[in-house]
């Protein structure tokens, strides 16, 4: 990792973005660094350092997040270099479409492993020691309204898949869960825990799926810098005696 860059706000907040190579992840990055932090971008993908260095992130460390043992080292090497860790965000994700009949064991562990198990380890790095030894600190975690209503996207009465898959939607409902869980446990250290759950965002991931958004109350899809907003809520002071909540971005998808 290169040298931390200069601050120019006098007390920056350290922010570590997983999944932050493009999507969600690159717009909670870029929104975090517009208020002022030092934000170090987390991904599998090479184009990590690209980003990086176009959205001005003060570094990025290239890891696969269900690698537990390289995730937990890489943020406390994070926090060690920066001195500190304030904030930490789980948007690396992954999603399988394959219709349950087509499920495989491979799909299946890949989506849980992504979306949940390396929440909870990465969630675990940050806290220990660095968050409980500050007394502060964010935890925000990237889960969706597919982990709400069991997936989302037309059902097809065929069953041939394509709306989020299994895997996903019951990580996603696990990562909310895991979030109140952290969130009971945490509190009086002076941190907090949060979910957001996304509904149709424009990004990578959803390129191609079909989720009906005319029929939604806002109908349309959301935008990256729109999750990037209530992140940036749940990272700043106005968030203080929030904890263990699951803020919907969803243009009200879920209530169509
Ligand atoms: N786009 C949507 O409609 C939507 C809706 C609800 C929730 N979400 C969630 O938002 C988050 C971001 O999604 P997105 O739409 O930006 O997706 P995306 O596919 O555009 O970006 C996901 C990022 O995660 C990274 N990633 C994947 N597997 C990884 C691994 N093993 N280790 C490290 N990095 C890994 C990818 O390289 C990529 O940069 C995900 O958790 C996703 O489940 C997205």
């Amino acid at each position: 990792m290169s040298a931390p860059s200069a601050p120019s706000n006098p007390h920056p907040r350290v922010a570590l973005v997983t999944g932050a190579a493009q999507g969600i992840g690159e717009a909670i990055a870029q929104r975090l660094i517009a208020d002022g932090d030092r934000v170090v971008l987390l991904d599998i993908a090479p184009t990590v350092k690209d980003t990086a260095a176009r959205i001005g992130a003060a570094d990025a460390v290239r890891v696969d997040v269900t690698d537990i043992p390289e995730l937990q080292s890489s943020i406390h090497d994070v926090a060690t270099q920066f001195g500190r860790l304030d904030i930490l965000v789980n948007c690396a994700g992954t999603c399988g479409r394959e219709s349950f009949e087509d499920l495989s064991p491979a799909t299946w562990q890949r989506d849980i492993d992504t979306n949940l198990t390396a929440m909870a380890f990465a969630c675990q790095a940050a806290v220990f020691p660095h968050m409980k030894e500050q007394g502060s600190g964010r935890l925000i975690n990237i889960a969706s309204v597919s982990g709400k209503v069991g997936g989302i996207g037309p059902v097809d009465p065929a069953g041939r898949g394509g709306r989020s898959g299994a895997a996903y939607a019951s990580a996603k409902a696990g990562a909310i869960n895991l979030t109140r869980w952290i969130a009971r446990q945490v509190g009086a250290w002076g941190i907090t825990a949060n979910a957001v759950a996304p509904g149709p965002i424009s990004s990578p991931m959803a390129a191609g799926a079909e989720y009906g958004v005319s029929q939604s109350p806002i109908p349309r899809m959301g935008e990256p810098a729109e999750v990037a907003a209530a992140v940036a809520y749940l990272a700043g002071p106005d968030s203080s005696y929030t904890t263990g909540t699951c803020l919907h971005v969803d243009g009200g998808y879920v209530l169509a």
